[in-house]
């Protein structure tokens, strides 16, 4: 079994593949697919993710649009502002970048967007088709994790998961995901929380660890078992001088300590991440499709 589960390699796959269909599109007169992206406040890492989002879609050919709002934003006039964007013809996918300032009530907000240009997948009609095994967008991290698994052909019929954090974009969505009767899925899953008490007596028995936790080289070796296969979903930015930006990123496994233990690991980074910037992309030519039914 490969023993580095490399994303990068499969994201630029995606984004060639996606590149092709552009450009057939083009070719055929049709305009190309558009993705618009939503900040409220100046967080400055959800700031590198948008930064990120419109850089992709420039890559593969997409129309990017950038909304970038004040935090003093009223939750009336941002839902004003998304219900115009949904009757925009011209506009597949629309995402608002989370977190949202405090005033704002995320839910109310979620629930506004068009659940067909929901490219995030966080909608309570997408989400419920998700769980019924209805054709829709899947969050882009947990399409990653799948994608990954399908690549790499890793088999997780009755394997035991312990997935590590319990987050609406990841977590719950990949629980749920992967306790499905399919494949990749049929395992038996454990989710772990804050309330959990003693995670490694869970990591522990696990064949599979998914963690998002965001806690960095939180996952030591005495916390699984010999074999065990483990993805790493969390990114954390730790102070480095060495680094011209300042900051290293970090995944949740401490990655040396484990290495001789496992059977299989994803790197951080350059191993779920990069897929799920190329996920975002794919829904986005979903949500083409479904504009011109
Ligand atoms: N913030 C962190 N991850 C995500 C994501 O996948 N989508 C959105 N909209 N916000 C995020």
């Amino acid at each position: 079994m490969t023993k580095i589960l490399y994303g990068n390699i499969i994201a630029k796959k995606i984004r060639n593949q996606i590149n092709k269909k552009v450009l057939c599109m083009k070719k055929k007169g049709q305009r190309p697919p558009h993705l618009a992206t939503i900040l409220v406040g100046n967080n400055s890492v959800s700031m590198t993710y948008v930064n990120n989002k419109i850089k992709d879609c420039e890559n593969v050919g997409f129309k990017s649009s950038f909304l970038h709002l004040p935090n003093t934003i009223t939750e009336k006039k941002l839902i004003k502002i998304i219900k115009d964007l949904n009757k925009d013809t011209l506009l597949d996918g629309l995402i608002i970048q989370l977190p949202l300032p405090k005033n704002i009530n995320k839910e109310n907000i979620i629930i506004a967007i068009d659940p067909d240009k929901d490219v995030d997948g966080f909608h309570p009609l997408n989400i419920g088709k998700m769980t019924m095994g209805i054709k829709t967008f899947i969050p882009a991290t947990p399409l990653g994790i799948l994608t990954l698994l399908n690549y790499y052909k890793i088999n997780t019929q009755g394997k035991h998961i312990v997935i590590i954090g319990r987050s609406r974009i990841v977590g719950m969505p990949i629980s749920i995901l992967m306790a499905m009767k399919r494949s990749p899925g049929n395992s038996t899953v454990t989710l772990t929380h804050s309330y959990t008490q003693e995670i490694a007596y869970h990591t522990r028995k696990a064949d599979i660890i998914i963690t998002a936790l965001g806690v960095p080289k939180f996952l030591k070796s005495n916390m699984i078992k010999k074999s065990a296969l483990l993805i790493d979903v969390g990114i954390s930015r730790v102070k480095d001088s060495t680094n011209t930006k300042g900051y290293k990123l970090l995944g949740d496994v401490d990655f040396d300590n484990v290495y001789n233990k496992v059977s299989s690991i994803t790197p951080v980074p350059g191993g779920i991440g990069p897929i799920t910037r190329s996920m975002l992309l794919k829904n986005t030519l979903i949500a083409v499709q479904k504009r011109k039914k």
